[in-house]
C-alpha cells in the first residue's frame, strides 16, 4: 500500500474493536504511528498495527473524564505529536425516550460528545504549531435519517456535525481541517450486541441504500484515509455520508 500517511502520528479513539480498529489497521499500513485510546484492551488493533510494520501504543482510558486527555496527549507526544485525530469512541443505546433517564442521556453526552472538547483542547495546539492537522469525528445517518428510540445519540450525532462546521472557520488558516463522517447501519461488535438484529435494522438498512448489502467497518477506511491525507486539504467542516447511498444531506 502507498505509504500516504508515513511520518505522521494518528490518535484514534475507540479502536479496540469495530469501525476505529479498522481505522487503525489502514492508517498503520499506510506508514502512520498510531495511539490507541479505548476503555477496553487494545491487544488485538497493537498486533495489526504491528503486523503492518508501524508503531502503536495503547491509552486505556475513559474519554468522556477530562484527564484522559492528558494521558492522549503524552502519549502521542511521546510518538511525535498528534497530527491526526480520529474521534471515533461512541456508545450507541437503543432507549424510548419515554423510558430514557437524565443519566442515561448525560452518559451518552459525555461519551460522544465531551471528548471533542477536550481532545481537540488536547491536541490542536501542536497541529496549530507545525501548521498541520487532520481532524475526523464520526457521526452518523440517523442524524439525517431521525431514528426514533435513540434521540440522545442521534441528538449527539447532530452535535458532531455542528462542532466541526464551526471549528473549521476558526482553524483553517493554521492548516488544520476538521470533517465528519457519517456511516449507515455497520456490522460491528457494537451493533452486534445490541437490539440491531432482532429489530431488523440490517434488512431495512438494506432496503434504504443504493448499494443492496450490509456495510462493513471496511467501506469506511478509503474516506478516512482521505480526509487524514495531504488529498483532502481543501476539504473542511464537511459531513461525508458514506452508507451505500441511504441518506442524503
Ligand atoms: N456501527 C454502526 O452502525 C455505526 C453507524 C453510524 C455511526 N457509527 C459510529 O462509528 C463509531 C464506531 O462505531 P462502532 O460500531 O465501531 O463502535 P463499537 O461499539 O463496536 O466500538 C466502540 C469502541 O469505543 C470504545 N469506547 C466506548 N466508550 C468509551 C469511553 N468512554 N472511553 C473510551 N473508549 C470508549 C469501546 O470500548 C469500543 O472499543 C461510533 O462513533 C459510532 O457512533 C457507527
Amino acid at each position: 500500500m502507498m505509504q500516504t500517511h508515513a511520518g505522521r502520528t494518528a490518535v484514534i479513539t475507540g479502536a479496540a474493536q469495530g469501525i476505529g480498529r479498522a481505522y487503525a489497521r489502514e492508517l498503520a499500513q499506510r506508514g502512520a504511528r498510531i495511539v490507541v485510546a479505548d476503555l477496553a484492551p487494545a491487544d488485538e488493533t497493537l498486533a495489526l498495527i504491528a503486523a503492518a510494520g508501524a508503531e502503536g501504543i495503547a491509552v486505556r482510558a475513559d474519554l468522556s473524564e477530562p484527564e484522559s486527555a492528558r494521558e492522549v496527549l503524552a502519549a502521542a507526544d511521546g510518538l511525535g505529536g498528534a497530527d491526526i485525530l480520529v474521534l471515533n469512541a461512541a456508545i450507541q443505546p437503543f432507549v424510548a425516550f419515554e423510558r430514557m433517564t437524565f443519566d442515561d442521556w448525560r452518559r451518552v453526552m459525555a461519551v460522544n460528545v465531551d471528548p471533542l472538547f477536550h481532545l481537540c483542547k488536547a491536541l490542536l495546539p501542536g497541529m496549530r504549531a507545525r501548521g498541520w492537522g487532520r481532524i475526523v469525528a464520526m457521526s452518523s445517518n440517523t442524524y439525517q435519517l431521525g431514528v426514533p428510540g435513540v434521540a440522545h445519540y442521534v441528538a449527539s450525532k447532530g452535535a458532531v456535525q455542528g462542532f466541526v462546521r464551526s471549528l473549521s472557520g476558526e482553524i483553517g488558516r493554521d492548516g488544520v481541517t476538521i470533517n465528519a463522517i457519517a456511516p449507515g447501519l455497520t456490522r460491528t461488535p457494537g451493533t452486534s450486541t445490541g437490539p440491531q438484529d432482532e429489530l431488523g435494522l440490517f434488512q431495512q438498512a438494506i432496503e434504504g441504500q443504493a448499494i443492496k448489502r450490509t456495510q462493513q467497518p471496511e467501506d469506511l477506511v478509503g474516506a478516512l484515509a482521505f480526509l487524514t491525507s495531504d488529498d483532502s486539504a481543501f476539504v473542511t467542516g464537511q459531513t461525508v455520508l458514506v452508507d451505500g447511498g441511504w441518506a442524503h444531506v
